[in-house]
């Protein structure tokens, strides 16, 4: 191959590889690390130079990390909002200095659309709509209440916000499913176990169902559930989101109902979408993610076959 100062501009421009600088929520689930796993590796596959940044879960973080991006001139920014508000000021920034922005996994709410190129991830009011649907169907015999207590994400997340949504959409058509306590366990595991505790302290045996918005959450649960002497999927119906390997191993044990699917493989599409928009390629403003859901009774069936 040529020696590179005996290449024409042009050339050299070609094989100059896309940088791209991607600001994650942070390490808080399983979830998250497989996809920050499937981002870096397909970063490495497709040749382009990734500046990763990890936000521990702090919105000023990401802010932080995106304005050294656009001081660093990198080709395209990507970054998973931690909350959906308050971007406006920082994407404005990137706009004015023309570095197109791609989200990844979680929406933003911003007015001005044109302030980001696409959007890839999951249709989170579907999966919540999905988990809600499961539970009318498994307790569409039930003639008495059925008392829920919902796990739910980090407090101005569009995970947390969209999958409290679709599920309140499809219970509310009967009655007789109230959810009685409903707070944040941050999408972790530790949260996801104290705030069950709590709950269990509060409600007792009152309680039928729990939804979590996570798998983390729902394996923190169960533990607490199991110290207070008793049996989770029996004496209370867990429905949980991720599909994750931890999920099908609690499913496999049968602790856990059902897990509805959220794919954390959003690498490969982010990195093409990267590259499109460089070369200035037509894109989808909305790219969204194909999931299914997975009960407890196939779930041996399928462990084989999962990738996270
Ligand atoms: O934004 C996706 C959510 O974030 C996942 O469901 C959860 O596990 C993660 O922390």
């Amino acid at each position: 191959c040529a020696p590179l100062a005996a290449l024409p501009t042009g050339a050299w421009a070609q094989q100059k590889p896309l940088v791209m600088g991607f600001s994650q929520v942070g390490a808080e689930s399983e979830w998250r690390t497989a996809n920050s796993e499937s981002i870096k590796s397909a970063a490495k596959e497709a040749g382009i130079e990734l500046k990763f940044s990890d936000a521990q879960q702090k919105q000023e973080n990401q802010i932080k990390a995106i304005r050294s991006f656009i001081a660093q001139k990198v080709d395209v920014i990507a970054f998973s909002p931690v909350v959906e508000s308050g971007w406006e000021p920082v994407l404005r920034e990137a706009k004015a200095a023309k570095i197109p922005v791609i989200l990844t996994d979680r929406a933003v709410n911003v007015k001005d659309t044109s302030l980001y190129v696409t959007f890839i991830g999951s249709d989170f009011v579907e999966e919540g709509r999905k988990a809600g649907r499961w539970l009318v169907e498994k307790m569409k015999n039930e003639k008495g209440e059925v008392n829920i207590v919902e796990l739910q994400g980090t407090v101005g997340s569009a995970p947390a916000i969209d999958r409290k949504k679709g599920f309140e959409e499809i219970i509310k058509a009967d009655p007789k499913f109230k959810i009685i306590r409903s707070q944040t366990g941050d999408f972790t595991r530790a949260k996801g176990k104290e705030v069950m505790e709590a709950f269990l302290k509060a409600e007792g045996k009152k309680i039928n169902v729990l939804y979590a918005h996570n798998d983390d959450m729902a394996i923190g649960a169960i533990q607490a559930i199991e110290e207070a002497g008793l049996k989770p999927a029996k004496d209370i119906t867990i429905i949980s989101i991720d599909a994750v390997k931890g999920a099908f191993e609690a499913m496999i044990a049968g602790k856990l109902n059902v897990s509805v699917e959220c794919s954390p493989l959003l690498g490969p599409q982010l990195m093409a979408a990267a590259k499109d928009v460089k070369a200035g390629k037509p894109i989808q403003k909305r790219i969204v993610t194909e999931e299914g859901i997975f009960p407890m009774e196939i779930a041996a069936r399928e462990f084989p076959k999962r990738k996270y």
